[in-house]
Parts: structure tokens; sequence; C-alpha cells
């Protein structure tokens, strides 16, 4: 088992692509391959110290899933599943994928959604990121600092800027995740 597991949600598979990208950056010793969450186990989920998440937002500020018009399960399904989980002494950093131009006012809402249940469930959420350069009203998934509580991509405007935005986040998660960059 590799040492950081990488999940994701995804509809038309944006967020799979990015998930993609982040393990073309490592071995398969540090990373997992990146699996989509309606196919994973939750008690092997469960175990991983060190855990990448990534979810889309759709419907309006919504987990991807069925309640999003989803035809396949998701996020959504999933985090029911463990529910009963402690994720204390994990470090866990998230990615959000939404449209600021479409949506202003639930931008990678979330987001925020996996980031208030992995606190909950004692999780080190790192990988905070700053607002600036997104145009957005209002989002669920930045937090009291000001900044978004995990990596916020926009791949529908801002498609130019994602590679820039990974890998510089992965540079902030390096120490962490004491990972090899
Ligand atoms: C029906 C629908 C609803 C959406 N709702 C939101 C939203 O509420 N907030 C947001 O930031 N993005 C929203 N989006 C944009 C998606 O999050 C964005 O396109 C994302 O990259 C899709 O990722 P995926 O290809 O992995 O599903 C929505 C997109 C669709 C098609």
């Amino acid at each position: 088992m590799a040492r950081i597991g990488l999940f994701f949600g995804t509809d038309t598979g944006k967020t799979r692509k990015v998930a993609k990208m982040i393990k073309k950056k490592f071995d398969d010793e540090t990373m997992e391959k990146p699996l989509n969450v309606n196919r994973a186990d939750p008690d092997e989920f469960a175990s991983y110290e060190f855990l990448i998440l990534a979810t889309p937002t759709l419907g309006e500020g919504l987990l991807p899933g069925t309640s999003a018009d989803m035809e396949e399960e998701s996020w959504e399904e999933f985090l029911p599943k463990i529910d009963d989980k402690d994720f204390s002494g994990k470090t866990i950093a998230l990615i959000g994928l939404g449209d600021q131009e479409g949506y202003p006012d639930e931008f990678v809402d979330a987001l925020g959604e996996l980031h208030a249940f992995f606190t909950e469930r004692g999780a080190t959420l790192v990988g905070s990121w700053p607002t600036d350069g997104y145009e957005f009203n209002h989002s669920e998934a930045v937090g009291e600092d000001g900044n978004f509580v995990g990596l916020a991509l926009d791949l529908d405007n801002q498609s130019n800027l994602t590679e820039e935005r990974l890998n510089l986040w992965l540079s902030q998660i390096a120490s962490p995740f004491d990972l090899n960059l």
C-alpha cells in the first residue's frame, strides 16, 4: 500500500484529470493510483495516514452524488460509510473544482463540506489556499482566515492556471506530507 491515498469524485471527468496530474508527479510507493471514491473501500480509505481528496461542486453548491442528478454514486454516498471513523492523527489535503463565472454564489462549496466533515472527525487539514486571482461572491470553502480551505481549481474558466496552481500547492503541502518534489 502506498503512503498517500488519492481519491476523487467526478461527473464529467475534470477532477479525475487533476488527480491523474498529481499522481504523475509521484512514484507508486509514495502515492496510490487515483481512485474514484465510488469504488473505495471505507476501511482501506481510513487506513491511510495521508490523504489527498478531490471533489467538484455540482447542483447548486452540492457534493457530487445522486442529489446533484448524477447517475453514479460519489462523495455524497461515500461520506455516510465513513461517518463513524476516527481520522485523528491523519493528515488530509483537499482540492475543489468549480466554476466561478457560472456559480459565483456557490463557488467550490463542496470543498467546504469535505473540510467540515474531516475536521469534525479529528483530521489535520493542510493546504489552504489564497482567494487572490479568483472572482466570486460567496464560497462555503472560505475559512475564518479568509483563505480557501484547500486548493480551488477552475478548469472551466482558468484551465491555463491549473498546472501552476497545482505545482505551487504541492510544494506547500510537501513538508506536512513529507514529500520529495
Ligand atoms: C449541473 C452543474 C452544476 C454545477 N454547480 C456548481 C456549483 O454550485 N459551484 C461551482 O463552483 N461549480 C459548479 N459547477 C461546475 C463544476 O464544479 C465544474 O465544471 C467542475 O470542473 C466539474 O468537475 P468534474 O468534471 O470532475 O465533474 C457545476 C457544473 C454543472 C454541470
